[in-house]
């Protein structure tokens, strides 16, 4: 029997909800693969790191961690409903250097003898509907979603560089890297035609995630 044309987008749809399924166990419970070198290769693990501070910066770390992990799936939600081809690639690219983000931040959690957090599925998964719900809305605002949270990653990522002991080189060389990326993909939209949002969307955000990256210091 022949499908309906409306039968055909609900399988359309559901093949794309499974796929997005399998890529988010994927980003969340395999390790993150990474297609640059790590930005700290060439500096040597510092000897005079204390087990405080190494404690506090695996925890620093595993704030930025939980970040990537809400980049990765905000980029797929984001993609989701998207048709516009020159956002699909500039989305793409910059979900590419997410990933390396997301890999050098796993890696440097565990040389510090840390843990990612526990709330990465709920984050990952309520992120996914962010970006799909700003994917439909309207493109422009979709990329001003993406330049506002791209904005706000950097001086995010500011504050913890300046908390960073001054003997964790290793740290700072991957935050540094992942800010000055962060910076890039925000000029991106913009290119593109990233609306500005309105301030109160922009405070929400900013609240929103101020709550996350303090749960994700402590668990
Ligand atoms: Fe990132
Ligand atoms: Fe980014």
């Amino acid at each position: 029997m022949t499908k309906q044309p409306y039968q055909k987008i609900n399988l359309v749809i559901k093949d794309k909800i499974i796929e997005e399924v399998e890529a988010g166990l994927k980003i969340l419970f395999n390790t993150a693969p990474s297609s640059r070198k790590r930005p700290d290769i060439n500096i040597s693990n510092s000897k005079n790191l204390s087990p405080k501070t190494k404690k506090n910066h695996a925890k620093l770390m595993r704030v930025n961690h939980s970040g990537e992990i809400c980049a990765q799936a905000l980029y797929r939600g984001q993609l989701f409903f998207n048709k516009d081809k020159n956002i699909e690639k500039s989305l793409k690219n910059a979900a590419n250097e997410e990933l390396d983000h997301l890999a050098w931040c796993e890696q440097r959690i565990d040389e510090l003898g840390g843990k990612t957090s526990l709330l990465n599925p709920l984050l990952y998964f309520g992120s996914i509907g962010i970006g799909g719900i700003a994917s439909i809305i309207d493109n422009k605002y979709n990329l001003g979603f993406l330049a506002e949270t791209e904005k706000q990653v950097s001086s995010h990522l500011d504050s913890h560089i300046v908390k960073l002991s001054k003997e964790d080189i290793k740290t700072k060389k991957i935050l540094e890297q992942m800010r000055s990326d962060e910076c890039q993909h925000e000029i991106s939209a913009k290119k593109l035609g990233a609306a500005e949002l309105p301030k109160s969307i922009k405070k929400v955000m900013n609240f929103t995630s101020k709550i996350m990256t303090t749960i994700t210091y402590k668990i």
